[in-house]
């Protein structure tokens, strides 16, 4: 049975193809478009689902939309109703957008799927995120907690699943939203809602949680049981286009953080104060959630589960014995996350709970791929000089350019799925050196200073490195790290790296890149940032990648088994 899934019109589009249950496909269509977090209809990743499996629209049983759009519209006009007169400018924006397309999705996909006479279903949004989390987990069972901005009416919600059933027993309701609470300091802090919030955990380790207490006293009512409530004084978001009123302002005493403006450390220690308030939130949850469930297993997802600090949290204080988070469990996700609920729930197919291992490469590996002939003739076509070398050959060439000092480009099979960079559409470089951040910083990436570099370590080391005792596929863990002085361009300024634990059997290629490195080094640790320039999605074909060398300071990218140098 083949089930498409399909996320769109807030943030992050994305098309999943499944087959029985299993990802065939699934990519964000900012990697098409190259309009980063592109919000569009995913016309384009739809076609290359079906384009790229043979599978014609005819063949798919039943499509998922992530979402319920009629109680989104409900949600609007009934929270327009209680601001007014105050939201009437965001009214005039919004609502035209509803009325002329967003409320129409069933004729866009019906459109765009033509021969396609299936059901389409629309599982409620938490549902889609709950289902993501808990289908990509090789768990029998689970408690969930999914948390984001909000959904149709649940900002956050936690409930169970087993087998093929998922329910969720609780929620908290707009406007008392985790995510959008963490949002406004986001946005008070001079980065963008719905993409700033990692730049925000990165800048909260710089600052002391000075204001912590001034947050519990006058933002958010925090109970026993983790639910809240936001004293929606001091937030904007339900009537402005802004996230925090004028009275927040007056509270810590300055106005939100220009974009362009310096970073004081003022602004290090309201991060660091949203920051704890968000970590002690969730435990609070988890401890709800694991007395009401008495489960072992916890499934995360929702945007907020992007933050590898509070997840790390939850590990290493919470009460559960098993934490999984799947590799995308922002909205962008939910396109695998309403197939599965398709397939599974309202199918009422079995799971099939098949090694992690095996699970971890289906979740993540899963997008668009060219393979050494596209590559050379790319090359080629455009009389771009290069070598080519066997596997084992390329292998030990780049491991030594690496501990030579080099950046190098590691364009290599199928893109994977979700935010993160995993070693196919990869930047790596050396992380012993204590430089090598700065030279990253002024060769290609032009980040913020304050954000850290993320390292890719063989997982059988993860332990003698990182203060943790269970894998991180998926770059969601921040950990402490234990011997910083090896690796000082991975860890972090508080001491923590957020680490990719990667295995021979998840992906063999970059796990041999690794050991090469490590047989050089004696260090099995390699700097591992996506392959993008500022402002831009993550490469897709070799054409992008290649721009790479030419627009930044790259020193070497290898596509395959071609090696071009800069
Ligand atoms: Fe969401």
């Amino acid at each position: 049975m083949y089930n498409l899934g399909i996320s769109c019109y807030y943030h992050d589009s994305a098309a999943a193809l499944l087959k029985d249950g299993h990802v065939i496909a699934a990519v964000e269509e900012e990697r098409f478009s190259r309009k980063k977090f592109d919000d569009g209809f995913p016309h384009k990743a739809i076609e290359w689902c079906l384009s790229y499996t043979g599978i014609k629209p005819e063949q798919i049983d039943s499509v998922a939309f992530y979402d319920k759009p009629i109680l989104k519209f409900e949600r609007l006009l009934d929270n327009y109703i209680a601001v007014a007169p105050s939201g009437l400018h965001s009214f005039l924006d919004v609502i035209p957008k509803w009325i002329h397309k967003r409320l129409w999705i069933k004729n866009d996909i019906r459109k765009s799927l033509k021969g396609f006479t299936g059901e389409i279903i629309f599982p409620e949004h938490h549902l889609s995120h709950a289902a993501h989390a808990f289908f990509t987990s090789p768990f029998e069972e689970s408690a969930i907690l999914t948390i984001d901005g909000v959904g149709e009416w649940s900002t956050t919600s936690f409930g169970y699943a087993k087998d093929n059933s998922v329910k969720i027993t609780n929620d908290i309701r707009w406007p008392h939203s985790l995510g959008l609470f963490y949002s406004a300091f986001t946005y008070f802090l001079g980065f963008k809602v719905n993409e700033g919030e990692y730049k925000l955990m990165g800048l909260s380790s710089y600052g002391k949680p000075k204001y912590y207490d001034l947050i519990l006293d006058k933002l958010i009512d925090v109970k026993e049981d983790g639910s809240i409530h936001l004293n929606m004084e001091y937030f904007a978001f339900t009537y402005d286009k802004v996230m925090t009123s004028k009275k927040f302002s007056k509270l810590f005493e300055i106005e939100p953080k220009t974009k362009d403006e310096e970073t004081l450390q003022i602004h290090f220690d309201i991060g660091a104060s949203a920051q704890k308030v968000l970590e002690d939130v969730i435990l609070k949850m988890v401890n709800h959630i694991h007395d009401k469930t008495k489960m072992k297993n916890l499934c995360l997802g929702g945007g907020v589960a992007l933050n590898g600090v509070a997840n790390y949290k939850i590990l290493s204080e919470g009460p559960f014995e098993n934490i999984h988070i799947p590799p995308s469990p922002g909205d962008a996700g939910s396109a695998v996350g309403a197939a599965q609920y398709l397939y599974y729930v309202y199918h009422k197919n079995s799971k099939d709970y098949s090694n992690s291992a095996r699970l971890i490469q289906e979740n993540v590996y899963v997008g668009p791929s060219y393979d050494n002939d596209e590559i050379k003739s790319f090359l080629d076509s455009n009389n771009i000089k290069y070598q080519s070398f066997d596997t084992r050959t390329l292998l030990q060439k780049t491991a030594h350019l690496i501990s030579d000092g080099n950046v190098i480009g590691w364009y290599q099979g199928k893109m994977e799925w979700g935010p993160r960079a995993l070693g196919n559409r990869s930047i790596l470089a050396d992380p012993r050196r204590l430089d090598m951040k700065d030279i990253l910083n002024a060769k290609i990436k032009h980040r913020e200073s304050f954000r850290p570099f993320a390292p890719s370590i063989m997982e059988e080391y993860a332990s003698e490195y990182f203060e943790i005792g269970v894998p991180s596929p998926y770059m969601l863990m921040v950990a402490p790290v234990k011997k910083p002085k090896e690796i000082p361009a991975v860890t972090h300024v508080d001491g923590t790296g957020r680490l990719q634990t990667v295995s021979k059997y998840t992906n063999s290629l970059y796990y041999d890149l690794i050991n090469e490195f490590y047989k050089i080094t004696g260090v099995p640790i390699i700097i591992n940032t996506s392959m993008n320039v500022m402002g831009e999605p993550i490469v897709n074909t070799p054409e992008q990648a290649y721009q790479m060398i030419v627009k930044t300071d790259m020193d070497c990218i290898v596509m395959g088994n071609y090696m071009v140098m800069k």
